[in-house]
């Protein structure tokens, strides 16, 4: 189905104003009405490490989804999506049975958690939902999705949620709703990211920084191959299966570890010889990832840009030969990308299997090197590829 808005930069976010006008339109007017934004994300580096316990360095980008809801008196929860131009409705008080409209899920996902953690008290909602982030693209469109509707709920309830708390209520709807075993990085950045600073999570503990990453005489783009994901949810849960079942392996010669976290590198080389040869790869790739993202976060505040972009073309490489993860097209755009002396490094971004691609450019050269990406990718693939300059962005805020 045509979505409104498939496409960042020629997309115009419908505003909170029109989509409340929509929101009156179906619902009625009247009653304390509130609006919700969370962004959707780019990961800079850190990639299939948060289900790992290990280090993840996104940074929210200015695109995400707008929510307009108000209480209701009832358990039913009404919703409206303008992007599909479809309705969709549920009870709390009646069982759960996927059979709303995906989009929907995600909301009802949430407000299901909600209603656990907070023993059956809350109360249901309209709402009315818009969002701009491409879907499918490993662009977190759903984990922004799932943050707008916990911060609308948590705010419509008047329950001071914290903003961790709603992240992880996010991911507990992907887990037990949605059938996906995500990691909370998605979330978490769509919840907690600032402007013009890129995140450092450690995953385990959830302690984050802030890294300031003020963007001068370098840009962010975001190449959008237009592959988009196909069988990208089993695969993933399949990925995760696979690290699990290195760290139980592993922990016959490291009985500490209880993640990919725990292992070093040079532990990792020691023992990988007791892992079948798929999973070695799948462990390798974790390992090493992790200490690329700290070291790139290190890169990162010492300003040393072409530290980092090199640790981003590691960073797909390991992903491309170790978790096979990449696929024809990003493989493509990371070739042209490391031929061209504009891009200081780049990687193929969020889960895989298609989607986008993150990039560090110069800005001095930058429109040729579109243009040569551009061409020379349509050359290679026959696809049109998209590219979005972008620069960290706020996370999640009720706004007015
Ligand atoms: C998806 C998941 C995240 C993370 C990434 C891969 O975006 O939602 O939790 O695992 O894939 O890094």
């Amino acid at each position: 189905m045509l979505k409104r808005h498939d496409v960042i930069g020629e997309f115009k976010l419908a505003t909170v104003a029109e989509t409340r006008d929509v929101f009156e339109g179906v619902f009625g007017g009247g009653g304390a009405i509130i609006a919700a934004k969370a962004p959707g994300r780019v990961n800079l580096i850190g990639e299939h490490t948060d289900y790992n316990d290990g280090f993840v360095l996104p940074m929210a980008i200015s695109h995400g989804v707008t929510i307009v809801g108000r209480l209701r008196e009832d358990r039913k929860v009404r919703l409206r999506s303008l992007d599909y131009g479809e309705s969709a409705e549920f009870n709390l008080d009646e069982r759960y049975d996927a059979s709303g409209p995906r989009w929907s899920q995600y909301v009802e996902g949430v407000a299901r958690t909600f209603d656990e953690e907070y023993d059956g008290e809350i109360r249901g909602l309209e709402a009315a939902l818009t969002g701009d982030a491409p879907q499918g693209s490993g662009l977190s469109s759903s984990a922004a999705l799932e943050v707008a509707a916990g911060l609308l709920i948590d705010q419509l309830n008047g329950l001071g949620t914290g903003r961790v708390e709603i992240a992880l209520f996010g991911q507990k709807a992907e887990h037990n709703y949605l059938g996906v075993k995500c990691g909370i990085m998605d979330q978490f950045a769509s919840c907690l990211c600032r402007e013009d600073h890129a995140l450092f999570l450690d995953c385990r503990s959830l302690e984050h920084k802030h890294a300031p990453m003020k963007l001068r005489d370098e840009v962010a783009l975001i190449l959008d191959s237009g592959k988009s994901r196909g069988l990208a949810d089993s695969k993933y849960n399949e990925r995760r299966a696979a690290c699990e079942e290195g760290v139980r392996i592993l922990s016959g010669a490291l009985p500490g570890i209880r993640a990919l976290r725990d292992v070093s590198e040079t532990q990792f080389e020691e023992f990988s010889r007791l892992l079948p040869d798929v999973v070695k790869k799948r462990c390798r790739h974790v390992v090493t990832e992790n200490q690329r993202t700290l070291d790139s976060m290190q890169a990162l505040l010492k300003g040393d840009m072409e530290r980092f972009g090199a640790l981003m073309f590691a960073s797909h490489d390991s992903l491309r030969f170790d978790y096979e993860v990449s696929c024809d097209e990003l493989d493509v755009l990371n070739e042209l990308a490391e031929e061209s002396p504009a891009v200081i490094g780049e990687r193929m971004t969020g889960a895989g299997f298609g989607g986008c691609a993150v990039a560090l450019a110069r800005r001095d050269g930058l429109e040729d090197l579109k243009a040569y990406l551009s061409e020379e990718y349509f050359k290679k693939t026959g696809r049109r590829l998209k590219i979005y300059e972008t620069s960290p962005a706020r996370g999640a805020a009720i706004v007015d």
